[in-house]
């Protein structure tokens, strides 16, 4: 079996200003820690800064969105090549604030997870349930439609990560049980094998998003299948971020 590497991913939305968020990256980085990869998704515009900020550091820079399109008159958007241009090698797309905020829905999510894969840039796409769809037991229902319409037929364990994250668990202080993530995270696995290749579920890195703190890191990390966290309010923090890192098995 492949060992897979965890990864711990930082998106600080939409929050920081250049000098704390300079300081935030230069903390993180002076902390990387052995035996998982860490990494930071700024607000856009602070990626310049950040990337200054991490150079040299094993901790790596993304972004949290990009358009599916490389070049044009698309205002206000940003592509993957010109992310991959700032020095990102990640970048976060199909999170549910973009769902819901601005509409976004697979196709859209497919398109531009190819994009960022045509800009050598790895994508994490995000998938979750909503509380009504786990009260109404259509949880794995939802995560295969997700799955099914927001990855492209180029999908590989190096072009892409999963990050499983119930939306009624992000920013809400709850966490899905042990036993809810690692059947949702299972369940992942198999459909993106089933619908790719046998081979690829095996080193494909599924991380579990959704409060995540140093309270509970170390139990959500040793869960079977969860590869790593993709952190939001306590990513915030430098301490409580490297404390999260920490806590990989
Ligand atoms: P949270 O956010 O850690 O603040 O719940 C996670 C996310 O939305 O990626």
């Amino acid at each position: 079996m492949t060992r897979r590497i965890p990864l711990i991913a930082g998106n600080w939305k939409m929050n920081g200003l250049t000098a704390d968020s300079i300081a935030l990256a230069r903390a993180v980085a002076a902390g990387a820690a052995e035996g998982c990869e860490l990494l930071v998704c700024p607000p856009a515009v602070l990626i310049p800064p950040v990337a200054e900020a991490l150079a040299g550091s094993p901790c790596m820079l993304g972004a949290q969105d990009c358009h599916f399109e490389s070049a044009g008159a698309h205002t206000g958007d940003i592509a993957a090549v010109m992310l991959a241009d700032a020095g990102c090698s990640h970048v976060i797309l199909g999170h549910s604030e973009r769902r819901a905020d601005h509409g976004e829905d697979d196709d859209l999510v497919r398109a531009k997870t190819a994009a960022a894969h045509a800009a050598g840039l790895v994508a994490i796409v995000c998938v979750g349930e909503t509380l009504a769809e786990r009260d109404a037991g259509r949880t794995l229902e939802r995560i295969s439609a997700q799955l099914e319409g927001s990855l492209p037929s180029d999908v590989t364990p190096g072009n892409t990560v999963i990050a499983y994250e119930p939306v009624w668990a992000i920013g809400s202080g709850r966490t899905a049980t042990p036993e809810d993530v690692a059947e949702v995270h299972a369940h992942i696995r198999g459909r993106v094998a089933s619908k790719f290749s046998p081979g690829i579920g095996d080193g494909l890195r599924i991380l579990y998003g959704g409060s995540m703190k140093p309270s509970n890191a170390e139990a959500l990390l040793a869960i079977d299948g969860v590869d790593g966290g993709l952190i939001g309010g306590a990513s915030l923090h430098a301490e409580d971020f490297l404390a999260i890192a920490a806590s990989c098995p």
